[in-house]
């Protein structure tokens, strides 16, 4: 199956942006590690980070074209704000994980509310770099358990 990682705003810049909360580890280093870990269960991940909003939902309208199975999705501040990327995710009808490096209903509460939560498969957050492990881990399940 293809994956597509969906990476929003400002992550680009994890591993050097505020590590006592999003930690050390760099972006393409995540990418490069569920890269591997997707091909070794014998699929294909696809990544894109975008500061645009307007870039990620013209990304998942292509997923759409491309019949991209599933999206793993950190819309990083894009989660509180975004009704258009929550469209998006509706019209491609892909089923997706949210995940947040943080946990984020310890933090603002701002950040606790989401506009992709009740839509999403399921919604991983509070392990660091470990979500995104995580949720790559529950989207093999979930691919696993459609094509016996
Ligand atoms: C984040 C949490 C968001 O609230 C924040 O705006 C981010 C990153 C996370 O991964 O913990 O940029 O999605």
């Amino acid at each position: 199956a293809t994956i597509l990682l969906l990476h929003g705003p400002n992550l680009n810049l994890i591993g050097r942006r505020e590590p006592e909360i999003y930690g050390k580890i760099t972006l393409a280093s995540i990418n490069q590690e569920l890269q591997s870990a997707a091909q070794a269960a014998g699929h294909q991940l696809l990544h894109l980070q975008s500061n645009s909003e307007h870039e990620l939902i013209e990304r998942i309208h292509q997923a759409g074209h491309e019949g991209v199975d599933f999206i793993l999705f950190n819309p990083a501040a894009f989660t509180h704000t975004s009704i258009a990327l929550r469209d998006a995710l509706l019209a491609v009808a892909i089923p997706f994980i949210e995940l947040h490096l943080s946990n984020v209903h310890q933090r603002e509460a701002f950040r606790q509310q989401s506009f992709f939560s009740d839509i999403a498969l399921g919604v991983i957050c509070g392990f660091g770099a470990g979500s995104y492990r995580l949720a790559l881990a529950a989207a093999l399940e979930t691919l696993a358990s459609s094509h016996p």
